[in-house]
């Protein structure tokens, strides 16, 4: 019942349908919207909107700012009706990619920790409207999150008017699982009081004038299901060379048994990585990260993880009835933090967090390309990818040694755009072994990439090119006309090979 969770009464007079609240959108506003990863998104008034813009003849083109990615295929429904004109920080919508790479979205690519920042300041403009989702809203009119608080907290102080959906298919037992805390607006911002990853520092529900609540949307509609892939042999090759490494690590006395913080990327292959610790001889481990996947959840099941702090739930199918059903198990070992707080730099570098997220492609010298396919063509973004890799205690970034089936090589000469550079790469792993770039000059670095990280079926390409570019010189021996032959020949021929 939907008078269970609007425990404001004078708020039950907003509700209206997805249709009504969707007319209080128009052509040219900056519209926030909740959902991070496909958890916790308004669902019901963009669908409304697409729908509108389909009948109506008046251009309706709105700036779209979220916490991260959508599900429900909102991206690609908002695309085809044409309403996104603008749209950041983040996606992985096949349907916007295109048009992003065809120019008909203009995609702002943002580290997730600064999006608010800028909006805060002004700096994208004022907000018009923000739609959140809620598990409820409290007898103050406090909005209780779903399965992600992303950016919610500032749209719903940044935005003139705020629209609540109220998803009743999200279990009511997810209050309490928040913390919401924001920074003060500079020069006053004090230091960020996180010293733990299970501490909490703020409340359980978004604050936001109650004047400000346009509207009220009920909608009964589940989170779209996580789509990573199950983790294979060459996952659990990565995985192994990890822990290897961190054992190493543990012996030599520069990490504790129980590791610092983990943190682990988006995608099929940070998952799959971050599985792998299951059979780890790691215990007590605590996980300081933006999306918790299912590996997450699995590590949390087989007792070695003893809390893990996030920014959003982003389920499979099957472990989100496990988890929502159980919801009790995990409570006191999980919290939810709005994304400038799990991705705050201070709070990485202080944690000294191992943080390890995925490459497309990284180079001899340890820079790293994680968005741009062939240089140019976006993927999804870069995420909390370089929030994490530049504060972190360990950088790491795994890939698998080919993509496309051997026809290109994930390790070239010289990546064709940089999202994270050797300065704050410290590993690189793929599935044929594992390059510790700690304290290497650039020279040093390439020999151990090549050796331990490149499909042997590549590793003379890229010795022929290092060996010709020494022939240069330099502190980063390049030969420039060449840099890019595999990603040439690959543009040219379908393969990098020769
Ligand atoms: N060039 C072109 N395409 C490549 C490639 C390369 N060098 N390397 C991989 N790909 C393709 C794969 O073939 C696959 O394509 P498909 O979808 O058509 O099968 C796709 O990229 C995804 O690769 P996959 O191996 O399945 O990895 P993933 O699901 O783990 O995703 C990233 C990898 C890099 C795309 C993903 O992690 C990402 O978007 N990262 C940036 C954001 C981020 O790291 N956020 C983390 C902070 S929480």
């Amino acid at each position: 019942m939907v008078e269970d969770r609007i425990h404001c009464k004078a708020l039950l007079s907003k509700i209206m349908s997805s249709a009504d609240a969707a007319q209080l959108i128009h052509d040219g506003m900056v519209v926030g919207m909740s959902g991070f990863t496909r958890a916790g998104d308004a669902k019901a008034v963009p669908a409304a909107l697409a729908e509108r813009a389909q009948r109506e003849s008046q251009p309706l083109r709105i700036t779209l700012i979220t916490g991260a990615s959508l599900g429900h295929n909102t991206d690609k429904i908002l695309t085809e009706a044409g309403v996104l004109a603008r749209r950041l920080p983040f996606q992985v919508d096949s349907t916007l990619r295109r048009a992003i790479n065809d120019g008909r979205v203009m995609y702002v690519d943002q580290h997730l920790s600064e999006t608010v920042e800028l909006l805060r300041t002004n700096r994208l403009g004022s907000m018009d409207i923000a739609i959140i989702e809620a598990a409820a809203i409290t007898e103050t009119g406090g909005i209780v999150p779903t399965t992600s608080i992303g950016n919610s907290a500032t749209f719903a102080a940044c935005a003139q008017k705020v629209i609540i959906e109220i998803n009743l298919a999200q279990p009511a037992s997810l209050e309490g699982l928040h913390d919401i805390w924001l920074p003060a607006d500079r020069p006053l911002r004090e230091p960020l009081p996180i010293v733990r990853p299970d501490q909490r520092i703020g409340t359980q529900s978004i604050d936001v004038t109650p004047g400000k609540i346009a509207a009220i949307v009920v909608t009964h509609c589940p989170d779209s299901p996580s789509t990573v892939e199950k983790p294979d042999e060459d996952t659990a090759r990565i995985a192994g060379h990890l822990i290897e490494f961190f054992q190493h690590e543990v012996s030599r006395g520069r990490l504790p048994r129980t590791l610092p913080p983990l943190q682990a990327g988006i995608g099929t292959i940070a998952n799959a990585v971050l599985s792998g610790f299951a059979s780890s001889p790691f215990d007590a481990l605590t996980i300081y990260s933006e999306v918790l996947q299912d590996s997450a959840f699995e590590l949390m099941d087989a007792g070695k993880v003893a809390f893990a702090s996030g920014a959003s739930i982003t389920l499979s199918q099957d472990r989100q009835r496990q988890v929502f059903d159980n919801l009790s198990r995990y409570r006191d070992k999980l919290v939810l933090r709005p994304q400038e707080v799990s991705n705050h730099p201070e709070v990485i570098r202080r944690l000294g967090l191992i943080a390890i997220n995925t490459a497309l492609e990284a180079d001899i010298y340890g820079n790293v390309n994680s968005t741009h396919a062939g240089g140019t063509h976006m993927m999804n973004g870069i995420g909390g990818s370089g929030d994490f890799a530049r504060n972190a205690a360990y950088a790491i970034f795994a890939t698998k040694s080919m993509a496309k089936n051997g026809a290109i090589s994930s390790i070239v000469p010289m990546v064709p755009h940089c999202d994270h550079n050797e300065h704050d790469v410290d590993v690189i792993v793929t599935e044929m072994g594992l390059a510790d770039l700690t304290g290497l000059a650039p020279r040093e670095r390439a020999l151990q990439i090549i050796e331990h990280c490149a499909h042997p079926s590549y590793r003379d390409l890229l010795r022929d090119y290092y060996r010709d570019a020494l022939r240069f010189g330099g502190h980063t021996p390049h030969d420039l006309a060449t840099a890019f032959g595999l990603h040439m020949r690959f543009a040219e021929t379908g393969t990098m090979r020769l």
